[in-house]
C-alpha cells in the first residue's frame, strides 16, 4: 500500500502535459496541448491536454481524466501501478507498506508476474551492488569491462548469486508462490518438484517495457564456459515474448525522438557501452532475428533505422532480411559496418567518442550501396551472377511502398551498378505488376472504381463550409504550375532597407502550409500534396511531369486538369498588344492569397468542430477547456484573415 501522504506528493509534482508527452505527440495550441487520440485512429487532432486544470480530454474516444487515468488508460496499469510510475517518473520515494504473503497472493496473474520481476530486478541489483560476492564477482566483471556505475545504476544491472536457489528461497520467504516463481521463468523446477535458480552466478541484464517496467531478463555467464550457453534468457511468458521487443528501447525513446533515428544493434553490452558514450538513441533485438513488431515499435518514435553490423561477414547475409522488412514498414534503413572482429561495444570501448561519431558519420551507407558492395565482391566478373545480383537488388527496392522513393533507389542502383535506369525500372515495373496481380487475384475482384470520385464534382462554385476542396484545387493547381519558378519580391530588411529576394513558388507554399501541418482533404489533391512533400524530404522539388507521367490515373489526369489552365489569355489580346497583367505578373500576390484562403478555411472547419463540441461538453472541466481553445483558434482566424484582406485591398 503507498500512504495517503505520498500519494498526494506524487500527483502534487506530477505535470500531465509531460507524462502524457511520453506517448503523445503534443503540440501547444493557445493555453492548451493538443495531439491525435492515442485511442482512436483520427485523422484530425482532437486529443486536448489542460496543464492548467492538470487533465487531458480526448474528444474522439470521449475518454477523460488525470495523469493516472491517462496511464491507467493508456498503459493498463492498475491504481498503484500508475502512482509508481510517476513516482519514479518524479523521483519521489515510496514508502510502502509491506504486503501481507495474502495481498501478495490476491494479484491477478500478469500483475504477478510483473510484480515478482520488479521484485526480482531489486534483489540482483542489491546483490550486484551490496553484497560481498555480488561486488567481488559481477561488479568486478562489470568494471572490467568499463562499465560506469551510473549506467550500471540506469540499466538496473544485477547479478544472480552461485548459490543454487538463492533467490527462489528469498522469494518464497517473501510470498512469492513457486509456480509463479516457475511461470515468470526466474526459478526452474526439477522433476523432484524442487526449484532451483535460472540464472544463478550470472550478471543480470533486465529488458524493460515502453513504461519501465521489467518483463524478463537476459543472464551472462562470467567466464568463458563451452560446456554453458553464454546467455541465459527469461522463457516466453504472459507477459514476455521476445519478438515483441527492443532491450534499451524505454531509454532510447526520447533520443530517438530527438535525433529522429535509431540504431539497431544486436547484444545487450552494445547498447550500453553506446549509452555510455552518450549514443542513447540504441536498441538491441537480443539475438533473435529482427520481426516487423519490433521495427514498428521503433516505428512509433522515428521512420530511421541505422543498423550497426559487427564485422564478420557471415552475418551479413542473414542481414538482408531484416534490411528488406524494415523497407516493407515504409522505413528508411541504413547500415554501419565495423571494422574485422569489432563489434559497437569493443569498438566504441576501444576508440575515443569524438572518432566514434565521426566513424558512424563517415561510414553509413543506404542499403542499396550496402547491398551492391556486398554482393559485387561475390560476382566479380561473372555475368550470370551479376544479373542475378541487379535483380537481388531490385527486389528489395520494390518492396518500398513509396513511389517516388523507388524512382531515386533506382537511379542511385543505376550509377553504382553502371545499369541503364530504364532497365531497372523495366526490371521494377515487372515485379510490382505481379504483385499487383498476385493481391488482385487475392482480393478476387473486389476492387473499388476510385474514378468514381470524379474529379468534376470538385469544381462546383457553391462551397459548403467542409468543402474546402477549391482552395485546396488552387493551392495545387499552382504548385503544377509554377512550383519552379522564382519570384523576386522586395522586401525590408533588418534596418527598414528594401532589398530583393527570390523565392522559388513549390518550396514558399510547401513550407507555409507545412508549417501549419495541413492536411488536404480532397483525396487526389492530398496524393499529389503528399508527393512534394515526401520528394521535398530528399531535397526535390517536383516538377509537372513527374505528375502527368505519374502511374496513378487519379493523379495524371488531376495534373492534366490543372495544368490545362483556364487563365491562358486569349491569342486576340496578346495579338492586340493590349498589356493585361496575367497570372505570372502577381504571382506572388496570387500564390500568397491561396495560402491564406486555405488556411483560413482550415481554421474556420476546425472552429465549427470545436464549436459542436462545446455544445456537446458534457462537464465543466470540457468545457472551460473547449472555450480556451475556441478563444485561441479565434485569434488565429482574426490574424489569418487581415493579412488577407490586406493583399486583396493592396
Ligand atoms: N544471445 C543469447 N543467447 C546466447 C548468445 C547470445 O540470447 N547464447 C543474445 C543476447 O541477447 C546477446 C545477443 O544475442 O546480447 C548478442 O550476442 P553476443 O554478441 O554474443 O553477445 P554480447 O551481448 O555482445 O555479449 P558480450 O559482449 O559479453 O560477448
Ligand atoms: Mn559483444
Amino acid at each position: 500500500m503507498i500512504p495517503r501522504d505520498t500519494i498526494e506528493k506524487i500527483l502534487e509534482a506530477t505535470r500531465i502535459e509531460e507524462v502524457v508527452g511520453e506517448f503523445v505527440n503534443l503540440k501547444k495550441s493557445g493555453k492548451n496541448f493538443k495531439g491525435f487520440s492515442p485511442f482512436t485512429n483520427e485523422t484530425n487532432p482532437s486529443f486536448y491536454v489542460s496543464p492548467s486544470k492538470n487533465i487531458f480530454k480526448c474528444f474522439s474516444s470521449g475518454k477523460g481524466g488525470n495523469a493516472v487515468s491517462f496511464l491507467m488508460e493508456h498503459e493498463h496499469f492498475t491504481y498503484p501501478e500508475a502512482l509508481r510510475y510517476l513516482a519514479r517518473k518524479y523521483n519521489i520515494e515510496i514508502e510502502e507498506e509491506q504486503q501481507t504473503p495474502d495481498e501478495v497472493r490476491e494479484m491477478n496473474e500478469r500483475e504477478a508476474l510483473f510484480h515478482i520481476n520488479a521484485f526480482a530486478q531489486k534483489y540482483f541489483s542489491d546483490q550486484l551492488l551490496n553484497s560481498e560476492e555480488g561486488r567481488a564477482i559481477g561488479l568486478s566483471y562489470l568494471k572490467e569491462r568499463d562499465f560506469r556505475e551510473d549506467i550500471i545504476r540506469k540499466f538496473e544491472l544485477g547479478y544472480s548469486p552461485k548459490e543454487w536457489e538463492a533467490f527462489s528461497k528469498y522469494a518464497i520467504e517473501n510470498g512469492y508462490k513457486k509456480e509463479s516463481l516457475v511461470k515468470s521463468g526466474l526459478s526452474v523446477e526439477k522433476d523432484n518438484g524442487q526449484i532451483y535458480d535460472r540464472f544463478r552466478a550470472r550478471v543480470i541484464f533486465p529488458i524493460h517495457n515502453l513504461s519501465g517496467r521489467v518483463l524478463g531478463f537476459g543472464g551472462r555467464i562470467l567466464e568463458k564456459d563451452d560446456k554453458k550457453p553464454k546467455y541465459v534468457n527469461s522463457p516466453e511468458s504472459d507477459i514476455y515474448s521476445k519478438s515483441k521487443v527492443l532491450f534499451g528501447l524505454y531509454f532510447a525513446k526520447n533520443a530517438i525522438i530527438r535525433d529522429d533515428n535509431c540504431y539497431l544493434v544486436e547484444g545487450y553490452t552494445d547498447v550500453i557501452t553506446l549509452n555510455q558514450a552518450g549514443i542513447e538513441n540504441v536498441v538491441a533485438s537480443s539475438g533473435t532475428s529482427l520481426t516487423s513488431e519490433q521495427i514498428r515499435l521503433v516505428k512509433r518514435y522515428s521512420q530511421n533505422i541505422t543498423i550497426l553490423f559487427d564485422g564478420d561477414e557471415a552475418g551479413l547475409k542473414a542481414s538482408f532480411r531484416g534490411i528488406d522488412m524494415i523497407l516493407e514498414e515504409g522505413m528508411n534503413v541504413r547500415i554501419v559496418m565495423f571494422p574485422e572482429g569489432e563489434d559497437p561495444d569493443s569498438f566504441v570501448r576501444n576508440t575515443r567518442i569524438a572518432e566514434v561519431l565521426e566513424y558512424l558519420k563517415n561510414n553509413t551507407k543506404d542499403f542499396i550501396r550496402f547491398k551492391t558492395d556486398i554482393l559485387n565482391k561475390e560476382v566479380a566478373g561473372d555475368p550470370i551472377k551479376r544479373a542475378t545480383l541487379i535483380k537481388e537488388v531490385v527486389q528489395t527496392i520494390s518492396l518500398v511502398p513509396d513511389g517516388i522513393f523507388r524512382t531515386v533507389y533506382i537511379r542511385e542502383c543505376s550509377a553504382i551498378l553502371e545499369v541503364p535506369e530504364q532497365t531497372l525500372m523495366n526490371e521494377l515495373n515487372k515485379i510490382l505488376r505481379k504483385k499487383a496481380y498476385k493481391k488482385e487475384t487475392k482480393e478476387e475482384g473486389v476492387v473499388e472504381n476510385q474514378e468514381s470520385t470524379d474529379i468534376k464534382v470538385v469544381q462546383k462554385t457553391d462551397l459548403d463550409l467542409n468543402d474546402s476542396s477549391y482552395q485546396e484545387r488552387d493551392i495545387i493547381r499552382l504548385l503544377l504550375n509554377y512550383s519552379n519558378d522564382e519570384i523576386e519580391v522586395t522586401e525590408e530588411d533588418e534596418r527598414k532597407r528594401p532589398v530583393t529576394r527570390k523565392y522559388q513558388v513549390g518550396l514558399v507554399i510547401m513550407s507555409d502550409l507545412g508549417q501549419d501541418e495541413i492536411v488536404l482533404s480532397h483525396p487526389g489533391y492530398r496524393k499529389i500534396y503528399q508527393e512534394y512533400q515526401k520528394a521535398l524530404q530528399r531535397d526535390v522539388l517536383l516538377d509537372s511531369d513527374f505528375f502527368v507521367n505519374h502511374e496513378d490515373d487519379e493523379i495524371r489526369s488531376i495534373a492534366v486538369d490543372l495544368l490545362s489552365s483556364p487563365y491562358e489569355l486569349s491569342k486576340n489580346w496578346t495579338n492586340k498588344k493590349i498589356y493585361v497583367p496575367t497570372e505570372k505578373d502577381r504571382l506572388w500576390l496570387t500564390v500568397q492569397t491561396s495560402i491564406l484562403a486555405l488556411k483560413s478555411r482550415e481554421i474556420e472547419k476546425e472552429i465549427a468542430e470545436n464549436q459542436k463540441r462545446i455544445k456537446e461538453a458534457e462537464n465543466d472541466n470540457d468545457l472551460f477547456m473547449l472555450l480556451e481553445e475556441q478563444k485561441a483558434l479565434k485569434e488565429i482566424s482574426r490574424e489569418i484573415n487581415s493579412k488577407l484582406s490586406r493583399i486583396v485591398t493592396r
